[in-house]
């Protein structure tokens, strides 16, 4: 039983979005996810780190699911700024059932365990959002967000997993930062930085959590082990 990691899968089987187009590390990008995951064992868990699919709805994500869900391994699903089909728990986690996609499980206002340890996190919160007009009410309804699945964890050992940086060359966001440090959490692990900007992410050890940056095309699109 292992824990694993990844974020950005960016699939848009039921869509016109394939990443392919952006060359280098993308192309073929479906395929070497699938390569990537063969290291992957049924009874494991992955954590998705949110822009898993470029699908619109649920419906236009329905192949991005079953390729997902045909992957080994239990995943947890967190939200990206590109998860337009991302709609209420209940209505996904019906979605998942009525499609018979068991392995999918959605990370959102709760937590889930991998042995004694609690797997926290929510989308989060990145300056390209105070960009496009700082929104109060969702700034803080992240923040309600974390807390509630860090509550959930209770006393247990808590790993963070968050869409956004929470820390970044030039950029933190001070009030996520200290939610995790408050409640104790062990490693963050976050996505949403491609490219050029992999270079400006922060993998190292800050206020007593260790950071580490997880976006598929920064790992090669082979999901990183956590623990075993
Ligand atoms: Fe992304
Ligand atoms: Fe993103």
């Amino acid at each position: 039983m292992a824990l694993y990691v990844i974020g950005d899968t960016h699939l848009s089987l039921g869509s016109d979005k394939p990443m392919d187009v952006f060359g280098g590390g993308w192309e073929g990008y479906v395929e070497k996810l699938s390569a990537g995951f063969q290291a992957v064992e049924p009874q494991d868990t992955v954590v998705l780190c949110g822009d898993l699919s470029w699908g619109m709805s649920l419906e236009q994500a329905r192949p991005d699911f079953a390729f997902l869900d045909a992957l080994p391994g239990r995943k947890l699903l967190l939200k990206g700024n590109h998860d337009y089909w991302w709609t209420t728990a209940s209505k996904m986690n019906a979605f998942f059932a009525e499609n018979g996609f068991t392995t999918l499980h959605i990370l959102h206002n709760n937590c889930y365990f991998y042995r004694e340890t609690a797997l926290c996190g929510t989308r989060g919160w990145f300056y390209e959002e105070e960009q496009s007009g700082h929104n109060e009410k969702v700034f803080r309804r992240e923040l309600i967000r974390l807390e509630a699945s860090l509550k959930a964890a209770g006393e247990h050992e808590k790993l963070c997993f968050l869409h956004y940086p929470p820390c970044y060359q030039g950029y933190t966001c001070p009030e996520i930062l200290e939610l995790m440090e408050r409640y104790g959490v062990k490693a963050c692990y976050y996505g949403h930085l491609h490219g050029g900007s992999h270079r400006l992410a922060f993998n190292g050890r800050r206020g007593g959590i260790e950071y580490r940056l997880v976006s598929a095309d920064y790992l090669g699109f082979r999901p990183q082990i956590i623990c075993e």
